[in-house]
């Protein structure tokens, strides 16, 4: 796979990324995740297939990774497999700490707090964990709510990890994306942007960030696409019946390809101008592999328009997304 400059940055990226947070701990919400993890929930267990995966990630080009502090383990796991592999990006965040203990039905999984002890507090983590800088730090899943974006002592010890050659980013969350990703193109000193990476849901559902995202790219950030494949709801494991009408255009086009839905749903994302990287979240290697093969086809105008046509409003979509379970 080439790699590519990340936005206006030095770093050189993949155009498909993996994310770990299915990889690092038991629980999450992705559709059938019990399933993917054969049950197998042991320390032990969980560190060697997630080296396994991320081995296999590698051996395939894959060579930028997406963790946070709150992933469980994740940081940990990349940290035990990287070795001398000195050619890939990591991008890592902070803001949501992780407290399901391992427990797959946790009371809490992760408690929110985006304030400076947090920030100061899960950094040193991070570089203790990782035993290196991540490349791309992000807030995790800011929002205008929050605060985060008006908090200056955040802001500035954010400006002074920037100022140590770091890429500070924000990843994006619910139906006021699109507010939250324009609010943070305000944050400049000297015509210098704080941020320069951004972590925005983005899918053939939920596309209400796109034109804040032009407005991104024209100040020099990277744009990772997170949620790709709806948290794998734009897979055949969806079996919504409100949902077949919509499965069955986007298998049509598949059948046609000889590709499964989900390359077809990661081409369209890779099809856009802007796009910088498309995590992948799978956590079985037959997964990764299909969503690999949207690398591999053209999609032509025709069926870019059937796909645009299934797209959700975003207070449907994220209402959707906050009934998933976490399993
Ligand atoms: N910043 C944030 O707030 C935030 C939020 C969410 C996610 N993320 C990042 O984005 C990454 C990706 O997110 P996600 O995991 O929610 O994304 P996703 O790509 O939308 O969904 C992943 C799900 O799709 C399934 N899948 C993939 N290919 C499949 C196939 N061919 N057939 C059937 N099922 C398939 C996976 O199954 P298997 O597990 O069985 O492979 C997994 O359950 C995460 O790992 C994380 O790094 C960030």
């Amino acid at each position: 796979m080439d790699l590519r400059q990340f936005g206006n940055t030095s770093l050189k990226v993949t155009k498909i990324g993996l994310g770990l947070a299915a990889l690092g701990r038991p629980g999450y919400i992705n559709l059938g995740h019990a399933e993917d993890l054969d049950q197998k929930y042991d320390l032990k267990s969980m560190e060697s297939h997630a080296h396994n995966i991320l081995t296999h990630a590698y051996s395939k080009g894959i060579r930028y990774f997406d963790a946070a502090r709150s992933y469980g383990k994740a940081e940990e796991f990349l940290s035990s497999w990287i070795n001398d592999r000195n050619d890939i990006g990591i991008g890592s965040k902070w803001g949501y700490t992780y407290t399901a203990d391992w427990k797959v039905n946790a009371k809490h999984h992760e408690i929110k707090e985006h304030s400076i002890d947090v920030l100061k507090r899960q950094w040193q983590e991070t570089l203790n964990t990782l035993n290196r800088k991540p490349d791309i730090y992000h807030i995790h899943s800011a929002s205008i709510e929050s605060g985060v974006l008006e908090n200056k002592q955040v802001l500035d010890y954010l400006w002074q990890l920037r100022e140590n050659g770091l890429i500070i980013g924000l990843s994006l969350s619910g139906p006021r994306q699109a507010d939250t990703l324009e609010k943070s193109l305000e944050i400049k000193s000297s015509e210098k942007q704080l941020f320069q990476s951004v972590q925005v849901t983005w899918n053939l559902l939920e596309r209400s960030t796109t034109e804040a995202i032009y407005n991104a790219v024209k100040a020099g950030y990277g744009i990772i696409v997170k949620e790709a494949l709806a948290n794998g709801r734009l897979t055949d494991k969806n079996t919504a019946p409100e949902f077949q009408d919509k499965l069955k255009v986007i298998t049509e086009i598949a059948n046609e390809y000889q590709i499964g839905i989900d390359a077809i749903a990661i081409s369209y994302i890779l099809h856009q101008s802007w796009i910088s990287v498309v995590l992948s979240g799978a956590v079985q290697k037959s997964h990764l592999d299909s969503n690999l093969e949207s690398l591999q086809i053209e999609l032509n105008p025709g069926k870019i328009e059937k796909l645009n046509q299934l797209v959700e409003s975003p207070e449907e979509y994220w209402q959707t997304r906050s009934a998933l379970k976490w399993n």
